[in-house]
């Protein structure tokens, strides 16, 4: 994770380098510092509060300069602290900043400090700060690139030296990183993690690959790129105009970007079925139907909230379109011996497409022969999307919040266009039941409308949820995931320990824990299941547990003592899980703000997870 922005500019570059800032505090805000070249010296700032409050420092320590490197941090070796936050620097000499995790760091920790080397931090980055120092030679480019043959892990990296005032190098290894080009004659040039970073100072981006090193100088730039045998060799990049959203998006009526989120479900879904006229592979890319032909079952690699919306998949894809489906946790799967299959479709779910552990699956999945790769994706820029050969945008629009609502919403819409393309392609698919899916994915904004529409009543629920300390959630078949992304989503922004199971589970284990201080959340659909999830609350009812429901109609589920109904409006059996989910966003939503959390920016977390 981490953010990092860096400049070469005539001009007082800091408004810049603080401003990117801004716009990566998505990818972790434990920490954040700026370095500039400023009177042949190195200066900087650094804060353990958020951006704003280092835009006022720098304004009071003046700092500033042409040069310079920023960067915003997600903790992961040394605690969230002043000494341990980025910029770091090598003695007066060498600043950098880092994105990734060094994994020799010990080992080259170790060998920097018998050449005498101090270190200031607990992180892993200070390595390389010093590490650069000692290969320098009177190029930074070249001490850069050297230093890069010695780190294992992952890292995106802006340096900055005080002999080379007008200079900063970049190198990416498993961490993203972007140069942009500045508008013609102003001779500056831009490192970011994020093209959205640089949003309004250019839009002509170059996605740097795996062992690039670039070097930024006032009016020019060059790429080399490392070769196998460890060489760097000159190369050109394509320069892309990007348009890339600033994600500043107003609040206007909102407390937070979360619930803003949240109310934006309708039109999210609006705008991802927007271009879907009807069933066609064609909705995945070029070539999907001839991928789509060769495939016999389906796997699916995600993180956290994306890989619920896989889960929710699998129902759909096994019960509708008849293809066996697998959904692995990213970071499992990669590490794990497998048996590949080459007709096997692998499918990545992404909000943010740069996912580490995601695309690490991702690259291994083709690693082991499995060519036929699709991600749903709610970033056309990402990797995950330059990396796999089909793809399907979401367009739910920049997610601020770091608990994802409209983005895994946008997902199961995909997925379950997705289920029907593949459904049509086995002759499993009927005109009149294309229509009939059609006609309720269209109803589908509408419908999520009249669900946002209980918030009230769900507000009036969290004033009790805010008093809890632990929390079960409990759905059967397809309404299992929406229950674990309901309890994700509660203990991600308001802390309480939460826990989601099949509710026939609950009798192995889990109803241990049930006593009158327990409040059980049940997802209760009026579907085949009904029964059996019924008897299952009744076990529930009998240890006192305190149950929460939100019930379709007929369902024959009323509020009585101990049992608090909310009726969800009438809905179309399929897509229930995208309308189910929405009350449990809210009830989490409302929760944290009871609880007075930071809810758009919740402790240990950030929105885009670049690290493994
Ligand atoms: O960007 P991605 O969809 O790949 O992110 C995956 C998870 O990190 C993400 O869904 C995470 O679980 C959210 N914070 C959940 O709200």
């Amino acid at each position: 994770m981490c953010g990092i922005v860096g400049a070469v500019s005539t001009r007082n570059i800091v408004p810049v380098l603080v401003e990117g800032l801004k716009r990566l505090e998505y990818r972790g805000y434990d920490s954040c510092g700026v370095a500039v070249h400023q009177d042949n010296r190195l200066r900087r700032t650094r804060s353990t509060s958020r951006v704003a409050e280092l835009d006022a420092l720098v304004l009071a320590d003046a700092v500033q300069g042409g040069t310079g490197i920023a960067h915003t941090r997600w903790a992961t070796h040394g605690v969230p602290a002043v000494h341990n936050a980025h910029p770091h620097f090598s003695g007066d000499k060498i600043a950098l900043v880092h994105n990734g995790i060094i994994e020799n760091h010990d080992e080259l920790r170790a060998e920097l400090r018998a050449k005498g080397y101090v270190f200031e931090s607990q992180t892993d980055t200070e390595v390389i700060a010093h590490l650069v120092h000692q290969l320098y030679d009177g190029d930074l480019f070249d001490a850069v690139q050297r230093a890069t043959t010695r780190l294992k892990g992952a890292y995106a990296i802006a340096v900055f030296c005080r002999d080379e005032p007008q200079r900063v190098v970049g190198a990416r290894e498993g961490s993203p990183l972007v140069l942009g080009v500045g508008a013609k004659g102003s001779g500056e040039n831009f490192l970011a993690s994020d093209a959205m970073a640089l949003a309004g100072v250019t839009d002509q981006i170059v996605y740097l690959e795996e062992g690039d090193v670039v070097d930024l100088q006032l009016g020019k730039h060059w790429i080399s790129a490392r070769q196998a045998d460890g060489s760097f060799e000159r190369i050109q990049r394509e320069v892309r105009t990007v348009h890339a959203h600033t994600g500043a998006a107003e609040l206007g009526p909102y407390r937070h970007y979360m619930q803003k989120e949240i109310f934006e479900q309708p039109r999210a879904i609006a705008d991802t079925l927007e271009a879907v006229a009807g069933i066609s592979p064609e909705l995945f890319g070029d070539g999907a139907y001839r991928i789509f032909k060769d495939i016999d079952c389906v796997l699916i690699l995600a993180c956290g909230t994306s890989s619920y919306a896989g889960m929710t998949a699998k129902y759909w894809l096994e019960a509708i379109a008849g293809i066996p489906c697998n959904v692995e946790i990213a970071s499992e799967y990669r590490y794990r011996d497998s048996v590949p299959n080459p007709r096997q479709l692998i499918v990545t779910i992404s909000q943010s497409g740069e996912t580490a552990d995601t695309i690490a699956a991702l690259k291994h999945a083709r690693s082991l022969g499995q060519a036929h790769t699709l991600t749903v994706c709610n970033v056309g820029t990402s990797a995950m999307v330059r990396e796999c050969v089909l793809h399907f945008l979401t367009h739910a629009g920049v997610e601020i919040g770091v608990a994802s609502t409209k983005a895994f919403t946008t997902q199961l819409v995909a997925l379950f266009l997705l289920t029907l393309v593949l459904a049509q392609q086995r002759g499993r698919l009927s005109a009149d039941q294309e229509a009939e899916h059609i006609k309720a994915l269209r109803h589908l904004p509408a419908a999520v409308q009249a669900v946002l529409a209980l918030e009230p009543q769900i507000m009036a629920w969290a004033e009790d949820f805010a008093k809890k300390e632990n929390a079960l959630f409990l759905g059967r078949g397809m309404h299992y995931p929406v229950a674990l992304e309901g309890a994700l989503k509660l203990k991600e922004i308001s802390y309480i320990h939460a826990e989601a199971y099949p509710a026939g589970e609950l009798k192995h284990g889990p109803l241990a824990l049930v006593t009158s201080a327990m409040p059980v959340v049940t997802i209760a659909p009026n579907d085949a299941l009904l029964e059996k999830l019924k008897s299952n609350l009744q076990e529930v009812r009998a240890r006192g547990g305190e149950l929460f429901v939100f019930a379709d109609a007929d369902t024959q589920i009323e509020s009585e003592p101990g049992v608090r109904v909310i009726r969800m409006p009438e809905h179309y059996g399929a897509l229930s899980p995208i309308l189910h989910v929405v009350p449990l966003q809210l009830l989490a939503y409302h929760t944290a703000c009871a609880r007075g959390t930071d809810v758009d920016k919740p402790r240990n977390l950030a929105k885009s997870v670049t690290v493994e």
